[in-house]
């Protein structure tokens, strides 16, 4: 079993990332991280409620990316929920014994430096699942 410890946050991918984020501060989150992922081809904000939930809006910089292609098919929304564990590493070979196929077959470094992997929708009933790490 991987074992999650809290909902890390909801990734929501955007096509304006600066209406986007005028938008959720309408909801009352505040602007708290802003990077490029340049592997990824985002460029990725963290806004946070006070109670600590955070959204990533994902905005894509380059247009082959896969966030890119997300919205051409599906338009903006939710594409994936992120669940913070322990070890990443541990979690995917948890996944594999489960006999999931994980989209990233290592972890790899993501926004604010976390460790990440995602697990493909097939696996997880239609929800793309990023596992991440606290750097
Ligand atoms: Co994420």
């Amino acid at each position: 079993m991987i074992a999650g410890r809290a909902i890390d946050h909801v990734g929501i991918a955007v096509r304006d990332l600066e209406q986007a984020i005028r938008r959720y501060e309408l909801l009352g989150f505040r602007l708290a991280a802003r990077e490029v992922v340049a592997d990824q081809g985002v460029e990725v904000a963290f806004l946070t409620l006070e109670g600590g939930t955070s959204v990533e809006l994902l905005a894509p910089v380059v247009e082959d990316g896969a966030v890119a292609r997300f919205l051409a098919r599906r338009g903006e929304g939710m594409h994936h929920l992120a669940i913070l564990v322990d070890d990443v590493r541990a979690a995917l070979a948890e996944a594999r014994a489960q006999g999931w196929q994980p989209v990233d077959a290592e972890p790899r470094r993501g926004a604010g430096g976390k460790w990440i992997a995602f697990l493909h929708p097939r696996d997880t009933g239609g929800v793309l699942v990023e596992l991440c790490q606290k750097p």
